[in-house]
């Protein structure tokens, strides 16, 4: 008999997690308690955008395998559970708010069957898994928990799904492997590596993972830091070391930085449980990673002011992009949507561009001025800045947008644009750690 699976939590990570398993042939049942979110699934919509998902969410939703609902208790027939709900940063400190993670188990624990396997996928400090599983052992003791980090990027969500690099999966028993491996089986025959590690460890990775590509980010914009003071230039830096295969070239891309819905809340958490566990100076240096992240926004500022003045009331900034990055809707933590507000607060009148982000961009910050299109958003501006490195903005004609503009002069806060394109045109061009 095929396995059944629930999944609980039906975001970014639960929506594209049911529509994979179920397009690799299991019967799924999504949980969710947003009543909304719940109906759009349902009818096959999805409530954010990542390219691709869409289509096989409706077309999953035609087989009658994928089913969405509000009710716990639909559970009950499942074998394989995966929680997914999320882990944001906690209100008052860094640390990672349990409450969702922990009221998903609670809500399903009734309804287990015997024999079935509570699977956590998400990112949580270490240990929470083995205190989950004493709870359940209480609650459930006909169930079993084991925890299977997600490393999905948004963008590529339902590619990381299907084709991931690698499949983590922490376990306590030999059976939670074996079930885990035959809900995998499509996957682990295309030859995707296996890799069973414990509890403790299996949460690591996950913040090991997106602890080392946050430090890889601010690492490359130290060094822009650095280029400025200098007269150097970062991206010619990092292309030359990125020829070193032990370096390599990805994430080397300096600009304002990293933001989205788990870099900077997965870094913060992880320094915050590591001195819970008395290993605080081992992870002091994350401190440092977030600082000069951060610092990247101020540095765009200062540009800025440097350009026009220190009081920008009199002037008007386009900007472009305010997704955290290009080919998504998300503007969790935006460096992008961070500098415009800013600029904003400091009397500036600012205009925001994106393609996709625009909506969830203004429920975020009502007061700022969005514009449908690039024409309209740069009209009369006093200088434009490129914080979100969408493909339809390295295609852009400078020559054409120099005749909309009060000033010709545009910040590249991501190193995309073709500079020699834009001078040609007329432009003066600056770019984060590029001194010329
Ligand atoms: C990340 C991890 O990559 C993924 O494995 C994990 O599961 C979730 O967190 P995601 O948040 O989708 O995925 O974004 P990612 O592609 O990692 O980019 C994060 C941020 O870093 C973006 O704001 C991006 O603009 C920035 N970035 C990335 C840089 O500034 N420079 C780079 O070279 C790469």
């Amino acid at each position: 008999m095929a396995l059944k699976l629930s999944v609980v939590g039906c975001g970014y990570l639960g929506a594209t997690h049911a529509a994979c398993m179920s397009s690799l042939g299991f019967e799924v049942i999504g949980v969710d308690t947003d009543p909304e979110k719940i109906a759009m699934l349902s009818k096959g919509e999805l409530p954010f955008y990542e390219p691709g998902l869409d289509t096989l969410l409706a077309s999953e939703i035609k087989t009658g395998r994928l089913t969405f609902t509000t009710d716990f208790s639909a559970v009950a027939d499942a074998d394989v559970h995966f929680i997914c709900v999320g882990t944001p940063q906690s209100k008052d400190g860094l640390a990672a708010d349990l409450t969702y993670v922990k009221s998903a188990v609670q809500g399903i624990a009734p309804h287990l069957k015997k024999g079935s396997l509570v699977v956590g996928k998400s990112t949580v400090p270490v240990g929470t898994a083995q205190g989950l599983r004493e709870q359940l052992a209480q609650s459930a003791p006909q169930a079993d928990l084991a925890w299977n980090p997600e490393f999905l990027r948004e963008g590529f969500a339902v590619e990381d799904t299907l084709t991931p690099n690698r499949l983590v999966v922490g376990v306590a028993n030999d059976r939670a492997e074996e079930i885990l491996k035959e809900v995998y089986k499509p996957i682990i025959d295309l030859g995707t590596p296996w890799i069973r590690a414990d509890l403790p460890t299996s949460e690591l990775v996950k913040v090991a993972a997106n602890s080392f590509l946050a430090t890889k980010i601010s690492f490359i914009n130290a060094m822009a830091e650095v280029c400025e003071a200098a007269g150097g230039d970062v991206t010619v830096l990092a292309k030359a070391i990125g020829y070193d295969p032990r370096i390599g070239n990805r994430f080397l891309q300096a600009g304002i930085g990293f933001g989205g819905g788990c870099l900077p809340k997965d870094i913060r958490a992880f320094m915050a449980r590591a001195e819970e566990l008395g290993a605080k100076q081992a992870l002091e240096f994350l401190r440092e990673i977030d600082a000069i992240n951060l610092r990247a926004r101020q540095r765009v500022i200062d540009v800025v002011r440097a350009e026009l003045t220190d009081d920008l009331t009199s002037y008007k900034i386009a900007v472009l992009g305010a997704a955290f990055k290009p080919d998504s809707d998300d503007v969790r933590d935006s460096p992008a949507l961070d500098i415009a507000a800013q600029l904003q607060a400091a009397g500036a009148s600012v205009v925001v561009h994106d393609p996709k982000a625009i909506e969830n961009a203004r429920k975020r910050f009502p007061k700022l001025g969005f514009a449908a299109n690039v024409q309209e958003c740069v009209k009369d501006s006093d200088l434009i800045l490129h914080l979100t490195e969408w493909r339809e903005y390295r295609e852009l004609d400078p020559n054409a947008l120099a005749a909309l503009v009060k000033k010709k002069i545009v910040i590249d806060g991501r190193n995309a644009l073709d500079r020699d394109k834009w001078r040609s045109a007329g432009w003066k061009f600056h770019a984060l750690g590029r001194s010329d």
